[in-house]
């Protein structure tokens, strides 16, 4: 406990787009404990709880690394299964997040660890685990299975493939340490052998912690700081808004203190996009590019004045400005946590970068969250020209294990 530095769950730190600053920690533990080893760093010291009432990585701040994987149970692989590798694979996040080894010597589990992340702390990773719509035919809960767990509508715009959408099962992985990020994805990928396999893998990444002179909102690959406007757990509206109520139907009980992640891997066009004028570039989201302050006035913080006109009359903040449509004001108070990351899988053929963001938004329910608003965006957002929805996936996130549970046991044991 004392090498580390603890992150709550909701509490932390307000914000998902907000990056800690670190260093420091370090000099002041030696100061304080000469007789101890020398400390690890912020950094890598910093530890999120697995246990509590949500699963880490969903108001965790944004960490600088993360991958994103889906499984598909193997034929034959059923409820038993499903039972088996959750339980493995909540030990195992639990292990990780704490800075331990993966390997615990169970019958049933790896005997070893592969030492990719020695000599490292916890460094900030959080593993959460999501299930498709497909779980719950494989493992006979359909008389379980949410409607917020209906396919998502199509959308005009949209360019799915669909062998890197969706999958029975979904893990987020995010750390501070590119290697603690990896080791964890291996840790999941061999854990879930006998009863899963791999249908997707996205990598992304974000600011790392340290990069800036003070916490700031992060920055997306169009070079737009992204995040200003999210819901803060602060607000008094933010459970209801993130997280499915306690209260709730008894087929759906066990999604208490989930929530539904829905993940769109994003293109940015790039070589476009960086044709335009930054001018052109602050019209299509109606804030400015330098300090993410809304063009109607004020700093980042200040709200969006949409009402508001120039001396020719026309909107500060234009009619198909992104940050205009998909204001809650606009979409019936729709809302939802937009934590994502950014991707860059090399340079194509043609010289275009194959870059863009790994969009993943939580809300208590997609059909009053990511839904009317994308369908919103779809029609008449002046970003759609510069973007391409390529993959899609919904999943529903259970709440978080308490201490010697696993996660999904409430909907799996019941
Ligand atoms: C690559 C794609 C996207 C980019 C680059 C992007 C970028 C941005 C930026 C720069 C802002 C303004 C700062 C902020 O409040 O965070 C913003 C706001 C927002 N975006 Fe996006 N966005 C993208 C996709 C989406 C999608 C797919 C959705 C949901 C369907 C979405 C929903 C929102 C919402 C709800 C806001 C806050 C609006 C407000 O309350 O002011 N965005 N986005």
């Amino acid at each position: 406990m004392s090498r580390r530095r603890l992150i709550g769950g909701a509490g932390a730190a307000g914000a998902a787009g907000l990056v800690l600053g670190a260093a420091g920690g370090a000099a002041g533990y030696a100061a304080t404990r000469p007789d101890e080893p020398a400390a690890l760093t912020t950094v890598g010291s910093t530890e999120v709880m697995f246990h509590g009432k949500h699963q880490p990585g969903i108001t965790t701040p944004l960490q600088a690394r993360g991958h994103l994987v889906a499984f598909d149970l193997v034929p034959g692989a059923g409820r038993k299964e499903a039972i088996a590798l959750m339980r493995r694979w909540s030990a195992t996040a639990g292990r990780l997040m704490a800075g331990e080894p993966a390997g615990n010597g169970a019958a049933d589990g790896p005997d070893h660890d592969t030492g990719i992340a020695l000599d490292a702390g916890p460094s900030s990773l959080t593993v959460t685990f999501g299930f498709g719509r497909t779980f719950f035919e494989r493992t006979g809960l359909t008389d379980r299975r949410p409607p917020g767990l209906d396919p998502l509508p199509p959308f005009s715009s949209d360019h799915i493939d669909a062998a890197r959408s969706n999958g029975d099962l979904w893990v987020q992985i995010g750390a501070d340490d590119a290697l603690v990020a990896f080791h964890a994805l291996r840790a999941v990928q061999k854990e879930a052998a006998p009863a899963a396999r791999v249908r997707w893998q996205m990598n992304g990444f974000n600011r790392a912690p340290g990069a800036t002179a003070r916490p700031m909102t992060a920055r997306n690959l169009m070079g737009q700081i992204d995040g200003t406007n999210n819901p803060k757990p602060s607000e008094s509206d933010f459970d209801r808004r993130i997280f499915v109520p306690d209260t709730t139907d008894a087929p759906y009980d066990w999604l208490a203190g989930g929530s539904y992640a829905v993940v769109r891997r994003i293109r940015m066009l790039l070589d476009d996009w960086e044709k335009l004028p930054v001018e052109r570039q602050e019209q299509v989201i109606g804030r400015r590019k330098q300090d993410g302050a809304p063009l109607s006035g004020g700093t980042e913080t200040t709200a969006l004045d949409l009402d508001r006109a120039g001396p020719d009359g026309k909107l500060l903040i234009p009619d198909n400005a992104h940050a205009r449509i998909s204001s809650p004001g606009k979409n019936s108070g729709a809302a939802m946590l937009r934590r994502p990351f950014s991707y860059h899988d090399g340079i194509s053929a043609d010289g275009a970068p194959d870059a863009g963001l790994l969009f993943i938004c939580w809300q208590a329910d997609p059909l009053r969250g990511f839904v009317p608003v994308q369908r919103k965006l779809d029609r008449g957002d002046a970003l759609s020209p510069f973007i391409r929805h390529e993959a899609s996936g919904l999943f529903a996130v259970p709440g978080g294990a308490a201490d010697g549970e696993y996660v999904g046991q409430r909907l799996l044991e019941s």
